[in-house]
């Protein structure tokens, strides 16, 4: 069977996610894929540091040019964070010829024009699922099977650590900087949570979904923004007894022209989404033809992030193994076609 080698920028949380879904799913991954899909490189900044996964160690690597360098691998996995030296690694695999994969929300919101467009012109691939909602597929139904509908409302929660945070303060009375600190052992958080608290990460994300939801180039400066830092246990209690509950909600409107904002709202206690707890994400789109939808999921870690991933890695797996790389996420194909290529 074919083999398509893949090179993983970075081995943190996501990256050990993706990982092991690769190596666990191994034989059912290469069926849909019609290849044989194997991590040939793994970037990372220490060799000697512990990984959350058991990697080889000689497929481990400091060197960003070992990976670039390696004419065997097709496909490379941003999972390293931030724009620099991320946004690098993106656009020198892209113009190599390499589909790229990412869940780097801060560089697809600022840089997302220009990488999007270096990947047209190289007739390659850039995924990015996992950049919004965690393991929820929101961005491949935006822009396939709700393709045909005018969006006009884009709403949710898309931040799972502050909608951990804000759970366990209100069913626990836990403490801010407590609820935080487990947010990030479990791997929730960004590496700086300034990110999270304080809302860009939210932000990114709504700029991400309005671009394609709306059809129009949306800065993040464009985002009006304000985290949960000022939230407190007594505001959390006082919005209970008045039959409300305080959720960090991303908005996004359409109509004459784009509204977008994320910031703490009061929501009536019955209301769908006051009910999304501890790391689930929720995400509601409102189109002329489907009328509402609401995309629910869990929004944030090791798993279900890389379960967004390997989607996207295997979409690019298929469109190399059909020449059809820079075109569209086939997700067309019967198994049997997929079967017939991989011989
Ligand atoms: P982590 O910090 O856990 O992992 C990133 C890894 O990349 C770290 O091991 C880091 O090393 C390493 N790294 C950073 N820079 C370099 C470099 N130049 N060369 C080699 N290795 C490098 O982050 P996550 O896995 O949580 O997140 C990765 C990406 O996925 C981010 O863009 C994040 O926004 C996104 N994401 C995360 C989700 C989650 O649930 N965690 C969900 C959806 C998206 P070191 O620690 O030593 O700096
Ligand atoms: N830090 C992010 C969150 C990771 O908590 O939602 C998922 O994008």
């Amino acid at each position: 069977k074919k083999e398509i080698k893949i090179g993983l920028l970075g081995c943190g949380t996501v990256g050990s996610g993706v990982y092991k879904i690769l190596e666990q799913n191994a034989e059912s991954i290469a069926n849909k894929s019609g290849a044989k899909l194997v991590v040939k490189k793994v970037l990372v900044k220490d060799k000697n540091e512990p990984l959350a996964v058991d990697v080889d160690k000689n497929l481990l690597t400091e060197n960003f040019e070992d990976v670039i360098n390696d004419d065997e691998i097709e496909i490379i996995i941003e999972v390293i964070g931030g724009v620099n030296p991320a946004k690098d690694f993106v656009l020198r695999s892209l113009e190599s010829g390499r589909s790229v994969i990412s869940a780097n929300k801060e560089l697809i919101a600022k840089h997302g024009e220009e990488i999007l467009a270096t990947a047209d012109e190289n007739s390659v691939d850039f995924y990015f699922e996992a950049s919004v909602g965690g393991g929820i597929p929101i961005i491949s139904p935006l822009k396939e099977s709700l393709a045909g509908n005018k969006i006009t409302k884009v709403m949710g929660i898309v931040n799972g650590t502050t909608n951990y945070i804000l759970t366990k303060m209100d069913q626990e009375g836990a403490e801010f900087d407590q609820v935080l600190k487990k947010a990030q052992e479990l791997g929730y958080a960004e590496a700086d949570p300034t990110s999270d608290i304080e809302g860009y990460d939210a932000a990114y994300k709504l700029a991400i979904l309005a671009s394609i939801a709306f059809e129009s180039r949306v800065n993040i400066e464009d985002v009006y923004m304000e985290g949960i830092t000022k939230i407190t246990k007594e505001d959390i209690t006082y919005a209970k007894e008045l039959g409300y509950k305080i959720k960090l909600l991303a908005i996004g409107k359409q109509n004459d022209g784009v509204e977008l904002r994320v910031h703490p709202t009061l929501l009536p206690q019955e209301h769908p989404i006051a009910k999304v707890d501890d790391v689930f994400n929720a995400i509601f789109i409102e189109g002329d033809a489907i009328g509402e939808a609401m995309f629910y999921g869990p929004g944030a870690g090791q798993m279900p992030t890389g379960s967004a991933i390997v989607g996207d890695v295997i979409a690019a797996a298929r469109n190399i193994n059909f020449g059809a790389q820079g075109r569209i996420a086939c997700t067309c194909f019967t198994q049997k076609e997929i079967k017939d290529r991989s011989e």
